[in-house]
């Protein structure tokens, strides 16, 4: 039938209109449960930890979740003036072009503190474990 079985229990089925998407319109599933990062090119169903993940929706960076970005020589240098609890932390940083996704994972009681080498026009994903996905473009 080309559906899978998560699909026809949740009756959530998703079908990509494009079958060679673009990098850049990379989707991020985050687990609540364990912190598990899942990227996609299209639409899917993944579930981990026994729940079906909603895909992160993005926002622009602001407040508290304003990312900080700093081109040195052919870097990236990325910070991010944000808590980071055990409660309340950003929770991954990721650089995405039309080519690629690099994620660099953080962990709390750490400054958010990432360098990507510069590959090209983008954006900079930061996603908080309280407040989600928050975006820049480069
Ligand atoms: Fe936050």
């Amino acid at each position: 039938m080309g559906i899978s079985i998560a699909e026809l229990l949740t009756g959530d089925y998703r079908q990509n209109d494009n079958p060679s998407g673009n990098m850049r319109n990379v989707h991020f599933y985050v687990c609540p449960v364990c912190g598990n990062i899942i990227t996609s090119v299209g639409h899917g169903t993944y579930s981990c930890c026994g729940i079906t993940l909603p895909e992160a929706e993005w926002e622009e960076a602001k407040d508290e979740h304003i990312v900080n970005i700093e081109t040195i020589d052919n870097e990236y240098y990325i910070s991010v003036q944000h808590p980071m609890s055990k409660q309340h932390y950003i929770s991954f940083v990721a650089y995405v072009t039309s080519s690629g996704v690099e994620i660099a994972k953080q962990y709390p009681e750490q400054e958010v503190q990432v360098r990507f080498r510069k590959k090209g026009h983008g954006y900079i994903y930061a996603y908080c474990n309280r407040h989600g996905l928050f975006r820049v473009r480069l």
